[in-house]
């Protein structure tokens, strides 16, 4: 949410400067600029659009300069255009910030700065922190008391860069709950809101604490939150820079969704043996048998594979398990205590609302797993433990083998607790075959991928959607019918198969397509039911099952396995049905409108 890139060095700064936006336009892209040091006057260039926008402006400058910022915007307050986009600066060019995160005090600290005479062009809540900085400059005279200053009236999330001529060629750098990585080579040092961003450049990084402060320049000072300086290790990230390419691929969403095979192998590989271990992570049984409940909390997708390992948790380990929106457990006053094992799962591991109910549940006493994708992301800082799922750089803002990689985590971390409570099982034992045999089966499904264009064809118009099913088709279910509308901009619901007449039914009409999801045996007779009530009002019925007919429904077949692992495959026609669909509509699946893939506000 929001990219903030930063550069000074040896180097041209705007070259550098616009690559790195473009690896972080997917966490934002309502507007984009940049600003340069150059003969010691701040030069911004900014405006409304995508980065390609930005770069057709940039061709008309002619700015040269070692030492730039920039930034790609996902608007929080006040509406994308140029005057709200980044970089702020003051009337007197003093300092340029680009910021990512809330100041959620940005309404009085406007209010004071009004007071003092300032005047305001943007209704951005980042505009503050120049004119904040100035202010503070002209009393200090000093640019580092001015920043610190400033930073203890912020009160919310930032990471923010700022240059000055003031400061000459420097970059001050700061972050409170909103993540910034620092990386250096030999032409220079960088910052940025990830680590993507700067991978072409270096595999070395450092990584900033809430509170510190950071100044650029020929070498990397740091300094902790009372302005002491303090020493930071750097570490070694090895990533494939080709996993951030698009290989052929037409776009990032197609790319992983095929790539999902790969990911779940890469995610579980040196997991399961005769007994399952994870790297850097253990339980015991005396805590395994002390706890009372686990408490799963995520957002969107991650939410819905927090759901499946719900679903896994309770039927293989009888221990109860509740799933919470993160945004809402904070507020709810969650039951948790030292015998709640909760987990939080973030492909990004970045998502604001997921980490402040990490800490919370935290600070309640209670053990805190993550299982995250990205490596040193911020929740790794913050939880107990971390497991990380193997799938490799997720770009599309849509999630995909993220998904289906936390899915087959959860299972394995179920079979952990299952095994370590009540020993082996021929049960478990089974499972663990068909959970590391999945791979093989996600090919057969994705070898469909004609068929489900086919239905793409068929729907691509309608103006709504729906998906059914009972227990955990019903999670695969809210899955699918998030794919769609994020990436197609139709209208779809997803509900449990059974409460369609308590009031939905009423939605449907003559040629309404109803997705019918059924790969539990246990209830797929109920759940075809409830698809016959819906066909005789008129809907199309499509079913994902592992049957191969059933009358009068058009039938999407999947291999046969245990409903616990069933959201692995039964999703992969509901995404390429999504993909599809968006394709037919002319619609941009990698960077849906008003969306963001990593969403650092709460
Ligand atoms: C949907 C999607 C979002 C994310 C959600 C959580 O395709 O990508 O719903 O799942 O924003 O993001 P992470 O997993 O990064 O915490």
């Amino acid at each position: 949410m929001c990219g903030i890139v930063g550069y000074v060095g040896k180097d041209e700064a705007l070259p550098k400067l616009t690559k790195g936006l473009k690896t972080l336009e997917y966490r934002g892209y309502d507007s984009a600029g940049v600003a340069v040091l150059q003969n010691k006057e701040i030069y911004v260039v900014k405006d409304k659009g995508r980065i390609a926008n930005l770069e057709e402006l940039l061709k008309h400058e002619h700015i040269k300069g070692n030492i730039g910022i920039a930034h790609t915007r996902w608007a929080t307050h006040g509406v994308p255009s140029k005057e709200n986009a980044h970089p702020h600066m003051d009337d007197e060019k003093r300092f340029a910030v680009v910021h990512n995160g809330i100041i959620e005090n940005y309404l009085e600290l406007k209010d004071f700065l009004i007071d003092k005479g300032y005047t305001f062009k943007s209704q951005t809540d980042t505009e503050v922190i120049p004119l904040l900085l100035n202010y503070y400059y002209k009393k200090e005279k000093d640019v580092l008391k001015a920043l610190g200053k400033t930073l203890q009236d912020l009160k919310g999330s930032y990471a923010i860069l700022v240059i000055s001529p003031l400061l000459g060629k420097t970059i001050l750098a700061a972050k409170k709950n909103s993540p910034l990585v620092i990386g250096k080579n030999e032409s220079g040092i960088f910052a940025a809101s990830d680590i993507p961003a700067l991978i072409s450049y270096t595999n070395e990084f450092y990584f900033l604490e809430d509170g510190d402060v950071a100044l650029l320049n020929d070498t990397i000072t740091f300094y902790n939150d009372e302005f002491k300086p303090i020493k930071k290790k750097s570490k070694k990230i090895d990533w494939d820079m080709e996993a951030t390419n698009k290989n052929g691929y037409e776009d990032y969403m197609l790319k992983e969704i095929m790539e999902q095979p790969e990911a779940l192998k890469n995610t579980l590989n040196g997991i399961i043996g005769k007994k399952i271990e994870f790297l850097n992570f253990s339980l015991d049984k005396d805590y395994l048998d002390s706890i009372t409940n686990i408490h799963i909390v995520a957002c969107g997708t991650a939410m819905h594979a927090g759901l499946s390992g719900k679903y896994a948790i309770e039927k293989l380990c009888r221990i109860p398990v509740t799933v919470s929106v993160a945004s809402e457990f904070r507020y709810q006053d969650p039951i948790i205590n030292a015998k709640t094992l909760c987990i939080f799962i973030s492909q990004s591991g970045e998502t604001a609302d997921t980490i402040a109910a990490l800490k919370l549940a935290r600070d309640k006493g209670a053990v805190t797993l993550a299982i995250t994708n990205v490596f040193e992301s911020s929740i790794t800082r913050e939880a107990k433990y971390t497991i990380y799922t193997h799938a490799g750089p997720e770009i599309a803002v849509a999630s995909t083998k993220a998904y289906t990689s936390q899915v087959g985590i959860l299972v394995a971390l179920t079979l952990y607790i299952k095994e370590i409570r009540d020993g082996h099982s021929k049960e478990s034992d089974k499972l663990k075959e068909e959970l590391i045999n999945l791979p093989k089966l996600m090919d057969v499904v994705l070898a469909d991928k004609d068929i489900y264009k086919d239905y793409a064809k068929r729907m691509y118009k309608v103006r709504d959607l729906f998906y059914i099913g009972r227990g955990n088709d019903y999670n695969i279910a809210m899955e699918g019918s998030l794919k769609l509308k994020e990436i197609s901009y139709i209208h779809s619901e997803a509900y449990p198969a059974g409460e369609l007449k308590h009031g939905p039914i009423a939605l449907i009409e003559d040629g309404t397509f109803v997705f019918g999801i059924a790969t539990d045996a246990k209830v797929e007779e109920k759940t075809l039911s409830n698809l016959e009530e819906v066909k005789a009002r008129g809907a199309n019925i499509v079913l994902v099952a592992d049957k191969e007919e059933a009358k009068d429904m058009d039938i999407i077949k999947i291999p046969k396995v245990n409903p616990i692992l069933a959201p692995i495959l039964a999703v992969i026609p509901l995404q390429f049905i999504a993909y599809y669909i968006a394709k037919e509509k002319g619609l941009d699946v990698d960077m849906p409108r008003n969306l963001a893939k990593s969403v650092t506000v709460e």
